[in-house]
């Protein structure tokens, strides 16, 4: 009977054992335990500032609420499974998106054309390559410190999701600028895109929230029933992610060096072009941020466009770097120490059971 008790506990330590491991390799994997409406964020919004942090969730079905934003990233080796083209869906423009978006995007693209004001895709999918190069392509126009106002580090970008999109009048006008959010097109998509389950990442006056200066023509897909949610709120997406879904446990500011320094050489070819800005160019002068603790000065969002000349405009976004489209492991050394310590973990306890077994004579 001592034995029989003794043989319970120990199936049933192995259990616990067993379940602990498995929710450390849960943990660690950045996946959550319990459905995504489940989950709440952990704390308030951050301020503005630059850091490397692994963003989680970011499990490609947790596509909906993957934060990415100037504080949290994906890894080099993120990218999203199920690519489609956009030409194959009848909709103009290029480039690959998430297939998930594949019906509310064409349905989009069809009510835009009804309303007169027909939209195309610019920018669509970018691999971690392709952001880099865009990002360096920044830096060339604008200096280090205003290229991280208008575009994303590589690991940063919603592009890099392909949840994010780049929208143009079709036909394409001549640029793209803050004044595309006045035209026919662009009035129409800060209307109605969220019926479609997408919605503007960077509205006119939320610098302090976003952290990126107005996009009028850049949206993030999130589904239809959360983009319902999120505009109902009045929140900004990164705001709405923040408070409800985004479980990162952002340390304070650190010295160390960003993963994403100031390049020392001009990136080669841009495969994608981002479209201008409205902003003034900052003085290419200004130092680059040495710290993670930056934070940028406020961006004027509105006034006349650029007087620079514009970047080549509205060229086809080949894919070079896009990698496969099925999905891909997202393996960082810290996931690898984590799975093995709880690999580890049901190791050993295996082999104390077995042990404990072989001295009491006792199956379990
Ligand atoms: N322009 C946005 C911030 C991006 O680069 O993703
Ligand atoms: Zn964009």
């Amino acid at each position: 009977m001592p034995l029989l008790t003794r043989a319970t506990a120990l199936a049933r330590l192995s259990t616990l054992v067993a379940g602990l491991a498995l929710a450390a390799t849960l943990v660690l994997l950045g996946r959550p335990l319990i459905d995504p409406p489940l989950v709440r964020g952990l704390g308030a919004l951050p301020a503005c500032r630059y850091d490397d942090i692994l963003t989680t969730p970011r499990g490609y079905d947790d596509w909906r609420i993957t934060q990415v934003d100037t504080i949290l990233r994906v890894s080099k080796a993120y990218v999203p499974p199920g690519l489609v083209k956009v030409s194959s869906l009848g909709v103009p423009g290029s480039g690959q998106v998430r297939g998930v978006m594949a019906d509310d995007l064409k349905a989009m693209s069809d009510a835009a054309a009804a309303a007169d004001a027909a939209i195309g895709v610019h920018s669509a999918y970018r691999s971690y390559a392709t952001q880099q190069a865009v990002f360096a392509k920044w830096i060339d126009r604008y200096g280090y410190n205003e290229a991280l106002k208008v575009s994303a580090r590589p690991g940063h970008s919603e592009h890099q999701l392909g949840l994010g999109i780049d929208f143009r009048s079709d036909p394409p006008l001549a640029t793209l600028s803050g004044s595309w959010g006045a035209t026919a097109a662009g009035t129409w998509m800060r209307r109605h895109a969220w019926e479609y389950g997408f919605l503007m990442s960077y509205p006119k006056g939320k610098f302090a929230l976003t952290c990126y200066s107005y996009e009028p023509w850049h949206f993030r897909y999130v589904g239809r029933d959360l983009a319902a949610t999120i505009h109902a709120s009045g929140l900004t997406t990164r705001e709405y992610l923040w408070a409800n879904f985004t479980t990162t446990v952002v340390p304070p500011p650190t010295k160390k060096p960003l993963t994403t320094p100031r390049p020392t050489h001009t990136a080669g070819p841009v495969a994608t072009v981002a479209p201008a800005r409205t902003h003034a160019p900052a003085p290419t002068t200004a130092p680059a941020p040495t710290t993670a603790s930056t934070t940028p000065p406020p961006v004027p969002e509105s006034g006349p466009p650029s007087a620079l000349p514009s970047l080549p405009t509205l060229r086809p976004t080949p894919i070079a770097s896009a990698g496969p489209t099925t999905p891909t492991a997202q393996i960082e050394p810290s996931m690898l120490a984590g799975a093995g310590l709880a690999l580890g973990t049901i190791v050993l306890g295996s082999a104390w059971l077995v042990a404990r077994r072989g001295r009491s004579g006792v199956g379990l």
